[in-house]
Formats: structure tokens, C-alpha cells, sequence
């Protein structure tokens, strides 16, 4: 009873308004991890998006410059891709012949600047944001009607991308339609990808956050409209710490001495277009030097790899003092791979904060008053909470109860606000519902974990499953999905 009631306290709804906005609009939360897409044969990491009528579902890979939200169609893979895989990494394949909503749309002029091998054209199509909070379960979908799509043809990029750019087109129609309260965005890339190699998923959250994924203050930043990533933040430190606790900064004069001075702070921007750090030539100098690393291309992205094991971590300080730490096991991986790649001394390329970065901080965009927000983002345990992202507000984290009862039985997925709307019944076998369900998720996930030790993260240790006695089942499945079927 204890913890039914911890769990109803935390379906309180986190309501803001403000004139110009609709701040009683809720999110749509869109789940990131892996699974089937339309005309593949393997399953794929992504954002769960549908498009067209009848439903050719994708895997979309987000993009935080890319305006347009694509799509590869069936001959990307023909007209010589050098993308990897091609036929097994597209995200999906999309057939606009095979859809009756689909309309071509000649006349539309690209918002972004392409890759000279890059060719597609565009239309107007119905989009299907999935929400999907568990793999044995239905999804819900949302429809964005009308939504300007761009259908790659030719080219060397992952084709299927959510484009949440500066100009995305998908956030503008969803604010224009009144589906969501404005142009606002969230992000948790996850590491459930193979570059990644972990097994935490991630999220998108439209119009929202989900204020169960991350911690403390968000860190709040103005973007930078004049780079293809607008979010950009400044460097102005950069730590590795070895397993005695010992820290060397890659910024010390005293200690690399190839260096006159203490280099400045640097602007680097996060990208999801890769997954290694981009760090300015001298500092990944002192980055061979202090952990002994040479070239490597095992990924194709030139992330440097180390000739003997560390087991330690890196730490990027911004210019405000937020610090974001790799742990050890992102720092190098099993083939002591790094995520920090190689740079040429005359490289004029920008620096980058990659997936990597992403991998361990929650992104919130801000896109009416261009600000964004920066927080630790929690891996394990973490609650799905999505609430309004009301534009010009600071977001605030979920506060966890005190009692450490809500984690000791281990509900590492609640989903709750958003989605109850307040009713305290359905809430109530809600809860229960969850608690089994998560149950039955963590069993399986802890099979999982024991077949893979190597690939094994920290983050994702699990504590006890719950003592709980299953609800009855069929009533509480049957209530909670009546109210969320479209
Ligand atoms: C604001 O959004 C809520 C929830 O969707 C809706 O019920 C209400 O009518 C909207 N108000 C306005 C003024 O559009
Ligand atoms: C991530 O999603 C996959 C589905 O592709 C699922 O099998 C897996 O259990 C999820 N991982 C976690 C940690 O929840
Ligand atoms: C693909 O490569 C072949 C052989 O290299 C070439 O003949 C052909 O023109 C290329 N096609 C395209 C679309 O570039
Ligand atoms: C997206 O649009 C913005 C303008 O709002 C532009 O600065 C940016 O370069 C575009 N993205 C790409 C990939 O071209
Ligand atoms: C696409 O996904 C939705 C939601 O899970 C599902 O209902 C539908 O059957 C899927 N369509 C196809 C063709 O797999
Ligand atoms: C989408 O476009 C079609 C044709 O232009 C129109 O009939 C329909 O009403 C539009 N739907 C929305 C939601 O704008
Ligand atoms: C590390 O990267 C290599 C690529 O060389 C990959 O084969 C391996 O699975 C990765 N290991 C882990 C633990 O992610
Ligand atoms: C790394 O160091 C930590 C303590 O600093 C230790 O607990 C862990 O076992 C070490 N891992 C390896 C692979 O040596
Ligand atoms: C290294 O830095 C960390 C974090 O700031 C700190 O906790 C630790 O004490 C430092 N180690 C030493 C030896 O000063
Ligand atoms: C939780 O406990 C800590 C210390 O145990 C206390 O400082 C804090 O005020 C408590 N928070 C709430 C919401 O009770």
C-alpha cells in the first residue's frame, strides 16, 4: 500500500501556462532503441516513426542539424552508397508508391545544405509518432497530417533522421497544428547502438522532457544560431582521472610542455552526426601522449585506440562548470577503442561533442527563445515521466521521494504524468500494472545482461525485482490501454 501510494504521488502533473503558449498541450514521447523497420531484415536503433497510409514503420535517427525528417527510399541502397550496410542501416525503407497519403511536392526548396552525392526529393505525408513504452505492448500513435517529408534517393548519410534543426520542419508543423504547446525538444540519445555498445535506450520527447531522465539544475545555454549544430557550448577544461584518483588536465601547460601557455576555451558543438569527440589538434596531442593511443579506423570515424588498457575517466568542463564525466568502460571499450577521434594539425573542421557526450547528459531545445539545457542524464533506474516543455521555462527534474522504497522495488520505467491525466483509479491499477510489468522486464533484461557480461555497463546494474503480487492482469491492462487508444 506503502508504495501504491508513492507511485500515485508521483503522478502529479507538472502544469506551467503562459499566454502566448498552450501549455496544457502534452508531449509525445518517442522511445529510441532497436527494433523492426519497414523492408529490412535486421532490426534497427532509432526513433520509433512511422510514415505514409498504410503504416511503413522506420527507425530514425535524430538529427540535431538536419531540418527535414527523412526518409531512404528503396534504391538508395543501388545508385553505389558507400554507407556502410547499406541495405541493413538505412533506419528502414520508405516506398511513397505504396502510400495513398503521399503528395510530391516539385516545388519545395531544401532547408539544408546536403552532400554533393546527396539527392531526394520531397512531399507532403502523414507522419506517425509512435509512443511505446513496452516492447510486449501496443504503441499509440499520434498522425501529423500534411507534414513535409524529404525521401532520399542517393547518398552516404544513415537516410532516416528526424530533422530537429534550427528550421525543423516536423517541430514547426507539430506547433502549427496545435499538437504540441510550441517548438520545444528533448533528447537522450541512449547507448544501445553498436558504436555505443551499451544496452541503455534513449528518447525524443516533442513539446516536452521527461523529467524522470535527468538530475538537478539544468544547465542553461544560448544556442548559436550561425553553426549547422546551433547547440554549442565552450570547453574550457578537459580531465582524465586514472583509477588512483589522480587528475591531469589536458589543458596543464606545466605538465604537456609542447604547449607555451594554457590553451583558451574552445566552442565545440553537439552532434549526433557522429559519435567521437572532435577536440582541437594540441589537446588530442596530450590525449596521445597521456594515455598512449595511436590511429585506429575499426568505425570508420578515426576515434583513436589505446595501446594498453586505462581504466580511468575523462571529464569536459564547460565554461560555466558543468562537467560531464565518461566512465570508464565509454572512455575504451573491450578493443580499447576510444571516443575521441584523431585530428589533423590543419584540420579547419569544427569541434564536436558526439554521441559519446550524449550518451551521458539530457538535451532540452528550446527553439522559440533559443536556449537549451544541459543535464546528467539518469541511465538506470530512471522513471518515464514526460511533461510540457512550455517554451521560455527552465525544466525542471522529477524529485524523486525520499523514501528509497520507490527505488528499493526497483520501478525503473513508471511511466506516469503525461500519459494518466490525473485519474486516480486507472493511476492506482496503473501502478500495479507497471510494477508487474517492469517485474517481468527486469527478469528478462537480467538474462540479457548475464549473456552479454562483456558488454555490460555500470549504469545498468539492476537492483532486486519487486515483491509485488501481480494485479489482475487483464482489468488493468484493459483500462489502461482503453484510455490510450487514439
Ligand atoms: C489548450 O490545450 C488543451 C489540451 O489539449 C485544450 O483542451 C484547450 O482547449 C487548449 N486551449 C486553447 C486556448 O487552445
Ligand atoms: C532496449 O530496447 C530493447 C528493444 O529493442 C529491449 O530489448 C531492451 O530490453 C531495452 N533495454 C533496456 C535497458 O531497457
Ligand atoms: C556506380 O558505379 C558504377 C561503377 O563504378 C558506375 O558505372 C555508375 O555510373 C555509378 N552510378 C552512379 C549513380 O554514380
Ligand atoms: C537548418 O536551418 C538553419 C536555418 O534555420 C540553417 O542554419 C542550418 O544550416 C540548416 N541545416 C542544415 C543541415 O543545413
Ligand atoms: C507499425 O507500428 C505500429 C505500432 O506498433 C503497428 O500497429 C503496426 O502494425 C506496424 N506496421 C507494420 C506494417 O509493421
Ligand atoms: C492535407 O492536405 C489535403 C490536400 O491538400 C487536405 O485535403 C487536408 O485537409 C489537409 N489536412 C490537414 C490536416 O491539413
Ligand atoms: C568495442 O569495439 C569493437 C570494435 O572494434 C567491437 O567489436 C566491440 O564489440 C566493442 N566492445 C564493446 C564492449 O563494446
Ligand atoms: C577499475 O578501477 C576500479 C576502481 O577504481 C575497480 O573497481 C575496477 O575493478 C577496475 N576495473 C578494471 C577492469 O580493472
Ligand atoms: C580529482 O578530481 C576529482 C573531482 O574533482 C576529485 O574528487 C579528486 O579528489 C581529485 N583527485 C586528486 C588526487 O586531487
Ligand atoms: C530528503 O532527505 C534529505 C536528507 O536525508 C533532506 O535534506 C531533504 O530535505 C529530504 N527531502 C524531502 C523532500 O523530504
Amino acid at each position: 500500500m506503502a508504495s501504491l501510494l508513492l507511485c500515485l504521488s508521483a503522478t502529479v502533473l507538472f502544469v506551467q501556462s503562459t499566454v502566448a503558449f498552450n501549455c496544457s498541450q502534452k508531449p509525445i514521447y518517442v522511445d529510441i532503441h532497436k527494433r523492426a523497420v519497414h523492408d529490412s531484415p535486421v532490426f534497427q536503433y532509432g526513433s520509433f516513426i512511422g510514415l505514409g497510409t498504410p503504416a511503413q514503420n522506420q527507425s530514425l535517427w535524430p538529427s540535431l542539424q538536419q531540418n527535414h525528417t527523412s526518409f531512404a527510399s528503396p534504391t538508395y541502397c543501388k545508385d553505389n552508397s558507400t554507407l556502410k550496410n547499406c541495405d541493413r542501416s538505412t533506419g528502414g525503407f520508405y516506398n511513397h508508391q505504396d502510400s495513398t497519403t503521399f503528395i510530391e511536392n516539385d516545388n519545395f526548396k531544401t532547408l539544408d545544405q546536403v552532400e554533393t552525392d546527396f539527392k531526394s526529393f520531397f512531399g507532403q505525408e502523414t507522419l506517425r509518432l509512435y509512443t511505446h513504452f513496452f516492447e510486449t505492448d501496443g504503441a499509440s500513435q499520434t498522425l501529423v497530417e500534411n507534414s513535409t517529408i524529404e525521401v532520399a534517393e542517393q547518398g552516404s548519410i544513415t537516410p532516416a533522421r528526424v530533422g530537429v534543426g534550427s528550421s525543423s520542419t516536423l517541430l514547426r508543423d507539430l506547433a502549427a497544428q496545435n499538437i504540441i504547446a510550441g517548438k520545444t525538444y528533448s533528447l537522450y540519445i541512449g547507448q544501445g547502438f553498436d558504436r555505443a555498445g551499451g544496452v541503455v535506450n534513449g528518447s525524443n520527447v516533442f513539446g516536452g522532457y521527461d523529467s524522470g531522465r535527468f538530475t538537478g539544475t539544468p544547465n542553461q545555454y544560448p544556442m548559436n544560431i550561425a553553426n549547422v549544430n546551433p547547440m554549442s557550448v565552450r570547453v574550457k577544461d578537459i580531465i582524465i582521472t586514472d583509477s588512483n584518483n589522480a587528475n591531469v588536465s589536458l589543458f596543464d601547460n606545466t605538465v604537456f610542455t609542447d604547449m607555451k601557455s594554457r590553451p583558451d576555451e574552445f566552442e565545440a558543438q553537439i552532434t549526433t552526426e557522429q559519435f567521437p569527440f572532435s577536440f582541437p589538434y594540441q589537446i588530442t596531442q596530450n590525449i596521445i601522449a597521456k594515455l598512449g593511443a595511436v590511429q585506429d579506423n575499426t568505425w570508420g570515424d578515426n576515434s583513436l585506440k589505446l595501446k594498453n588498457a586505462f581504466n580511468g575517466t575523462l571529464s569536459i568542463v564547460l565554461d560555466d562548470g558543468f562537467t560531464v564525466t565518461l566512465p570508464p568502460e565509454v572512455l575504451m571499450n573491450a578493443s580499447n577503442i576510444t571516443p575521441i577521434q584523431d585530428r589533423d594539425e590543419k584540420s579547419t573542421a569544427p569541434f564536436y561533442l558526439g554521441t559519446a557526450f550524449l550518451g551521458q547528459v539530457y538535451l532540452m531545445a528550446d527553439y522559440e527563445s533559443d536556449n537549451f539545457f544541459l543535464a546528467p542524464a539518469v541511465q538506470k533506474n530512471n522513471m518515464v515521466m514526460p511533461v510540457t516543455f512550455c517554451p521560455k521555462s527552465t525544466p525542471v527534474a522529477y524529485e524523486r521521494p525520499n523514501q528509497s522504497a520507490w527505488q528499493r522495488q526497483g520501478l525503473i520505467g513508471a511511466v506516469v504524468g503525461g500519459v494518466l491525466g490525473g485519474l486516480g483509479a486507472i493511476a492506482a491499477l496503473y501502478c500495479l500494472w507497471i510494477t508487474w510489468m517492469r517485474k517481468k522486464d527486469e527478469r528478462k533484461l537480467k538474462r540479457e545482461l548475464k549473456k552479454n557480461r562483456e558488454s555490460k555497463m555500470e549504469q545498468m546494474d539492476l537492483e532486486d525485482a519487486p515483491t509485488f503480487d501481480p494485479p489482475p492482469k487483464n482489468a488493468a491492462k484493459a483500462i489502461f490501454w482503453r484510455r490510450n487508444k487514439p
